[in-house]
């Protein structure tokens, strides 16, 4: 089977972390490079957090882009209560060895989807979508170029950084009206979906018996991301979203998706940010986006596990 082509522009971040590494385990993916973007923490610290994330995955040839480090409009709002002031914090971050590249990272998008033959590569986005609307403005003609767009972000219902609002749409609502406006394929993964995206014990028991320096990484991750959520959100089990795009795209049968049209709420003073997502169906003809509703969790779980089995073999 071919591998699925992909960019990641993310903001890392725990779950970005562990999306990196289904992306570089899994065979079914092919990373051609990685964009940062200001979100959990400041573009600088997630920056380096995705260099030191590719270190621990014994793959420093991929490239880092960094990408936005402001909103299009509002101002930075990180988030040290879930990620910690590293914005990867509980785990030692290895120093990266390799710089990141002097390229933008909305110059990364556009060249890459201008340079692929059309269709052929798709566009991961697990954090605010600066870099995704910059890059459609500079050059619109991606948007015909990209296979498909997938975002984790939105919801159809609650949100989690405001009642309306997920964090990845709240940080840049304008960008994420211009993304998901465009006449490409989107699949919205949002917290509908990754709220099912839980990691337990059993999960930890596993990556345990791999026994290797990224599985021990993972779980002391894990383990810090468990406190953040319990502390601020209410979970007993914490919800990894970012890697739900991944999977999504190794293996389309373990996320359920329906076809509904999704437009972003940028003025309400109390909506600000909602994904306004039509279920009603069935979804107008010709409508290209769909949104992401039920999870396979245990093949999701296994898809992950198997990818960091098998990046720790490679190191060995
Ligand atoms: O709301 C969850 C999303 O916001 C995830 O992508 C997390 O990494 C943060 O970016
Ligand atoms: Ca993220």
């Amino acid at each position: 089977m071919t591998p699925k082509r992909i960019i990641l522009d993310c903001d890392p971040g725990h779950d970005d972390a562990v999306a990196i590494m289904l992306a570089l385990g899994s065979p079914a993916i092919e990373l051609l490079g990685i964009s940062t973007v200001g979100g959990n923490q400041t573009l600088e610290k997630v920056t380096r957090n995705a260099q030191s994330v590719l270190v621990m995955c014994g793959r420093e040839d991929v490239p880092v882009y960094p990408g936005a480090s402001h909103p299009l409009v509002h101002q930075v709002e990180v988030a040290p209560q879930i990620h910690g002031e590293s914005g990867l914090d509980g785990v030692e971050l290895p120093e990266p060895t390799v710089p990141v590249r002097d390229k933008h990272g909305v110059d990364f998008i556009i060249d890459t989807l201008m340079s692929e033959p059309a269709g052929t590569v798709t566009l991961v986005a697990t954090g605010p979508l600066t870099n995704v609307a910059l890059a459609v403005r500079k050059e619109p003609r991606i948007v015909e170029r990209a296979q498909q767009v997938v975002v984790m972000g939105g919801a159809y219902g609650q949100g989690n950084w405001t009642a309306s609002a997920e964090f990845n749409i709240w940080v840049d609502p304008e960008a994420a009206k211009i993304v998901f406006a465009q006449e490409w394929d989107t699949v919205m993964v949002g917290l509908d979906l990754t709220h099912q995206a839980l990691v337990t014990a059993a999960e930890e028991e596993k990556a345990r018996e791999i026994g290797s320096p990224l599985a021990n990484f993972f779980i002391g991750l894990m383990n810090y991301f468990r406190k953040s959520y319990a502390d601020n959100q209410g979970f007993t089990d914490p919800p990894v979203h970012d890697p739900c795009t991944v999977a999504y795209l190794i293996d389309p049968t373990v996320v359920e998706t329906v076809a509904a049209p999704v437009d972003v709420e940028t003025q309400g003073a109390l909506t600000m940010g909602r994904t306004v997502v039509d279920m009603r169906q069935p979804a107008p003809a010709g409508c290209r986006s769909r949104v992401a509703t039920k999870l396979d969790r245990e093949r999701f779980w296994g898809l992950v596990l198997d990818a960091i089995r098998t990046l720790s073999e490679a190191q060995k």
